[in-house]
């Protein structure tokens, strides 16, 4: 199996309730001890891959957590922290770096209304922490969530946050897991909302704006595809990863084949803690489990929502 990238949920506690989670994310959502924690971070360290991305919940929600994971995780050039940014002060910027994690990713919904309407708070605390970080030279970098509000907002996050020295922006629909597969009007783009978007990347690609792009291809119109080729973009197709090429663990050692069903209970695939187990062991039953069969949320639709277009200039 190889490993292109694994998801480290180290909890499911998170401080919001974005309208769109596909999380199972809660405010009183227990935690993992330290001792777990640390298990499943030497674990980590045991195995090859090339991305790690460690999110939530909210990662940061808790200092005594993320200090144990800095303390023993071993950050590779490409591992992420995806944050929504409210707790990511100065202190904890700090604690990061001398750890050697310098990845960032912030979750921005568009200016403080599309922001606000699906993510409840936090614009402008963001927005501080996010002058804090730029003064550390360190990568940071945008991901938006593609609803009918933030397709209206994204040039005027852009403008604010160019001149904070932001240049990357990951621009991604909605996956209709969780709280995202609920039938709300704005998570489902129309053709205006893509006519729209075609315009907005146009506008962000002249500004030189680093952008890339997941969508679900069997929900965009043809002629955004043309239009996206036309704009420079390259389109690179795939079909769901799950148990491939990735894979998510849980603060508690629990793998699950992907990152969008962890925390359901039963669709776990294995426990590291429960058997005397390797990493090839755990490699080998992840190849082996039948994603069909496991993930609630399997479709046809879903199964093809790793498109990827990328501006071919910066491939
Ligand atoms: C689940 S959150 C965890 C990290 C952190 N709490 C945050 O919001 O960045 C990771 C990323 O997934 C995105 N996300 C959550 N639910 C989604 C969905 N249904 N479809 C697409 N992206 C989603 C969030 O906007 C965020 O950028
Ligand atoms: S998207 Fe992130 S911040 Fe929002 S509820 Fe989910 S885990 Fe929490």
């Amino acid at each position: 199996m190889d490993i292109r990238s694994i998801h480290f949920v180290p909890n499911l506690r998170c401080n919001l309730a974005c309208s769109y989670c596909y999380v199972a994310a809660h405010h009183n959502a227990s935690m993992p001890s330290l001792d777990n924690l640390k298990k499943v971070c030497l674990f980590l360290n045991s195995i090859d891959f090339m991305g790690l991305h460690i999110e939530g919940g909210e990662p940061f929600i808790n200092k005594e957590n993320v200090d144990c994971i800095l303390e023993t995780l071993k950050p590779t050039d490409e591992t992420y922290f995806i944050t929504n940014g409210m707790f990511l002060n100065e202190e904890y910027i700090k604690g990061c770096l001398a750890h050697g994690f310098r990845k960032f990713t912030i979750s921005i919904d568009g200016t403080k209304s599309a922001h606000e309407t699906h993510r409840g708070t936090g614009f402008d605390l963001i927005i501080e922490n996010i002058k804090e970080i730029v003064k550390f030279d360190i990568l940071t970098s945008i991901s938006t969530v593609l609803s009918k509000e933030s397709i209206q907002e994204l040039v005027f996050l852009v403008d604010l946050l160019l001149p904070l020295g932001i240049q990357e922006f990951r621009l991604g629909d909605i996956v209709q897991v969780g709280r995202g597969a609920i039938r709300n009007e704005s998570f489902i783009l129309s053709e205006f909302d893509y006519k729209l978007l075609l315009g907005v990347l146009d506008t962000l690609i002249n500004r030189r704006v680093k952008i890339s792009l997941s969508l679900n291809p069997l929900r965009v119109p043809h002629f955004f595809e043309e239009g996206i080729e036309g704009l420079g973009f390259e389109i690179k197709k795939y079909g769901c990863s799950a148990a491939k090429s990735q894979f998510c663990i849980d603060g508690f050692g629990n793998i699950y084949p992907c990152y969008n069903i962890l925390g359901i209970p039963s669709k776990e695939v294995i426990n590291i803690f429960e058997h005397n187990i390797t990493p090839e062991t755990v490699l080998a039953s992840i190849a082996n489990s039948d994603i069909k069969k496991k993930c609630p949320y399997y479709s046809e639709e879903n199964a093809h929502f790793y498109a990827r277009y990328y501006p071919s200039r910066y491939c």
